[in-house]
């Protein structure tokens, strides 16, 4: 008899840097934007998939509990390519939480319902983050999302994709109120599919434009607060721009986060 082939799991190993709580903001998006559908799920146990999870298995711990909260029988299996990083995490395991080795081909038995891969695609090359955002919608579930971001360090400011099968649907931007002088500073967060886009010419370098500009402009908010300027940045800005401006991923509910969702349409190359 001949010993199947071990498939290699697809990506490279890249650093692992990670922390308690640097990823919250993606966590409550994802508990918000997708609670429903996890909710609506014909799957008793929907899966959720957390990719290239690091040096730890903290990261995955949190989206686990938090989304206990949305739907008490979600299961979540952290995917990581370094098998010293699963050794590490697997003492961790509990009923619903597990830890395995893979890569972008997202090696679980049931296909996800929805994949987050945070500060995972920046450490490759722009059209290998195409390729591999590829590989992974025609492993998802058909109604299924994907949340592929980066942030910085401690998390303060942030910026995901969120794709389905289809293809990518809408860009998120999020924010700290403290930890940014104008909405452009995001910029340096953007997705690797986008990120040398931020050039003029480009529709994200215009919506990151305008979105200073109105920033700008509504600099007299900023004496009830920067929560209060950023809302109604996001109200000017809608005059304009087709930013969610209903749940669940729009309206004062998100914005009061700090945070500003719009259609991808409106911003990708
Ligand atoms: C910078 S850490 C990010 C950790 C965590 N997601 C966070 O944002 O805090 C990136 C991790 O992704 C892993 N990684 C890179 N490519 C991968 C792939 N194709 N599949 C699974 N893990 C991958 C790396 O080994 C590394 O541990």
């Amino acid at each position: 008899m001949t010993a199947r082939p071990v498939r290699r799991p697809i990506g490279a190993i890249t650093r692992g840097t990670t922390g308690h709580n640097r990823l919250r903001r993606s966590d409550r998006w994802i508990s918000a934007v997708c609670g429903p559908l996890l909710r609506s799920s014909a799957d008793a146990r929907p899966l959720v998939v957390d990719l290239g999870y690091g040096a730890s298995h903290i990261t995955t711990y949190e989206l686990f509990t938090r989304l206990r909260r949305v739907h008490p029988a979600v299961e979540v299996v952290g995917v990581e390519i370094d098998p010293e990083r699963v050794a590490a995490a697997k003492p961790y395991e509990r009923e619903g939480l597990s830890f395995r080795r893979g890569g972008f081909e997202l090696p679980v038995a049931r296909s996800p319902l929805v994949v987050r891969a945070f500060n995972v695609l920046r450490q490759y090359a722009e059209a290998e983050a195409w390729e591999h955002w590829d590989l992974m919608r025609s492993r998802i579930a058909p109604d299924g999302v994907i949340v592929e971001g980066t942030c910085s360090e401690v998390g303060h400011r942030a910026v995901w994709a969120a794709l389905g099968a289809e293809g990518p649907r809408t860009l998120t931007f999020a924010a700290r109120f403290t930890g940014f002088e104008r909405p452009s500073d995001l910029a340096e967060r953007l997705p690797k599919t986008l990120i040398h886009r931020n050039v003029p010419g480009e529709r994200v370098h215009a919506f990151l434009t305008d979105w200073d500009r109105a920033w700008a402009a509504c600099a007299p908010y900023g004496s009830y607060g920067s929560r209060q300027r950023w809302i109604r940045t996001a109200e000017a800005l809608a005059r304009d721009w087709p930013i969610a401006t209903a749940p669940p991923a729009g309206g004062p509910a998100r914005w009061r986060l700090g945070e500003l969702t719009l259609p991808w349409t409106a911003v990708g190359p």
